[in-house]
């Protein structure tokens, strides 16, 4: 049964763009956290966020690596100079990964009702990746959406909604 989600009458770009838009609302939620913390800190959110940075965050990175980024490099022209942005953008979505299942586990305990083994170094974790995930999120917005709806043909959207479609069927 074909997802409504991810119809091919539905632009799988817009799929992009509103994970963009949950990032940066998660990135908001985690500068709310690392402002209350030790003691002021809403647990529900923790591990809203948590949740978040351990599943929504890898996927919308596999959609960027498998499906968009490819797709991109193959279509965009010499000129566009995509190249050395995407494969740094890539590069940082591995780092952040790693760092987000580590931030997830702390925001996890909190959510639980436990209190952070040491919040400076959390609250400095926190402060560290919203502020540099704000500015991944911000290039991709700036350079790599506009140049994808310039470029990607009819085609090439048709075989990105069928990978994010292919990811999600992975997932649940
Ligand atoms: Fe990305
Ligand atoms: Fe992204």
């Amino acid at each position: 049964m074909p997802d409504p989600a991810v119809s091919e009458r539905s632009n799988p770009l817009d799929m992009i763009a509103s994970a963009h838009a949950l990032l940066v609302q998660m990135c908001d939620a985690m500068e709310r956290i690392a402002d209350g913390l030790p003691d002021e800190v809403d647990r529900r959110l923790c591990a809203q966020v948590a949740s978040c940075l351990q599943y929504d965050l890898p996927l919308h990175h596999h959609d960027e690596e498998e499906g968009l980024f490819p797709l991109l490099r193959a279509r965009a022209k010499p000129e566009d100079g995509v190249d050395q942005i995407l494969e740094r953008l890539a590069a940082e979505h591995s780092s952040d990964n790693d760092f987000a299942s580590e931030i997830a586990e702390a925001l996890e305990t909190l959510g639980q009702g436990g209190r952070p083994a040491n919040p400076e170094m959390l609250g400095y974790m926190l402060r560290g990746f919203f502020e540099r995930y704000r500015r991944h999120v911000h290039w991709e917005n700036q350079l790599v959406m506009p140049l994808a709806r310039l470029r990607l043909t009819r085609d090439d959207l048709d075989q990105l909604a069928a990978r994010l479609s292919e990811n999600r069927r992975h997932v649940s």
